[in-house]
């Protein structure tokens, strides 16, 4: 027993020793709060020191932030990249250290796959493929959609887009008639709907807003009721994240649907920078995350079943 306590506490304090440092794109939407939070407390959990950095949605904050995470010699990387655009120069930086890399959620574009180990991610086409999917059938196929777009150059706003597009190809009687970004934020999402909404002649003939948030969707539907009408039948809602807010708004027939991103990216995570110390070398470049469709068919159990762990 004496043996098993020593082992276990060896095992416990090389845990402890790892420090991760993690790049956040920011605090934009209840997503993304969730998904710092789930990092911070499985860090914890595991007796890893985590550092921190929020670039408040800036890019250039990330890179900052990489390179002190270099310049502290940090045992892993994990970033959450806010574009897909421009992360070769600061990963080879990270390489030439001999920091591993894990990237969560949005996508980098590279052409040296071997600068990261692995990326764990939903899939973004798919979700808006999901949402689309609902919508042809919700509307046999006619309706007007305003567009609320995420994050210019993020995967997450171009991997949706694609998605919803790829099935509005085959069903064109469902159209985009107005697209705009809103930054994934709730207050954008607000005023980029009232003007959307003005442009349209008051929205009478909008049949759907398809949101790529449900930060934005929520502040969209705000602006959806000032302009006197009534979101989820009047104009309906079609998200994504599947945030409680959204599944609240879903249960009150606000929201019609969100399809879910888990926010628990941050446990895959550590667990392939711990296989990774361990000394496995190769990983799969993509570790796909699932997700459901909620509606108001299983949004309130989904919630209770939320609140209830
Ligand atoms: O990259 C994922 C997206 O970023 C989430 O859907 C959104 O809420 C967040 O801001």
């Amino acid at each position: 027993s004496t043996l098993v306590a020593t082992t276990l506490l060896a095992g416990s304090l090389s845990a402890q020793a790892i420090t991760v440092g993690f790049s956040q794109v920011g605090s934009e939407s209840g997503w993304r709060t969730s998904f710092s939070e789930s990092v911070k407390a499985e860090a914890e959990k595991r007796g890893i020191t985590l550092k921190f950095s929020d670039a408040q949605q800036k890019q250039e904050n990330q890179i900052k932030a990489v390179r002190s995470f270099i310049a502290q010699r940090v045992d892993a990387i994990v970033i959450a990249p806010v574009v897909e655009t421009g992360w070769q120069p600061v990963l080879m930086e990270a390489k030439r250290a001999r920091i591993p890399v894990v990237i969560v959620d949005r996508n980098v574009s590279v052409s040296d796959q071997s600068l990261y180990l692995t990326r764990i991610a939903p899939d973004f086409e798919l979700e808006g493929q999901k949402a689309a999917n609902w919508l042809v059938e919700k509307t046999e196929g006619q309706c007007n959609v305003l567009e609320l777009q995420g994050t210019v150059g993020s995967s997450a706003a171009i991997g949706r887009m694609k998605g919803f597009n790829d099935v509005l190809k085959q069903n064109p009687g469902v159209k985009i008639v107005r697209s705009q970004t809103a930054e994934f934020t709730r207050a954008k999402g607000k005023e980029v709907m009232e003007s959307l909404l003005k442009a349209e002649g008051g929205g009478k003939n909008v049949c759907a807003l398809w949101s790529h948030n449900d930060e934005m969707a929520l502040g969209a539907i705000q602006a959806i009721r000032e302009a006197g009408l009534k979101p989820g039948e009047d104009i309906l809602v079609v998200s994504v994240d599947a945030v409680d807010d959204a599944l609240k708004a879903i249960a009150d027939g606000s929201i019609n649907v969100s399809v879910e991103l888990s926010p628990h990216l941050g446990g895959p995570a550590f667990d392939v920078i711990e296989e990774h110390r361990k000394g496995k070398k190769e990983f799969d470049k993509w570790i796909r995350m699932g997700g459901a469709v909620y509606t108001s068919e299983n949004a309130a159990q989904e919630l209770a079943a939320r609140q209830a762990k």
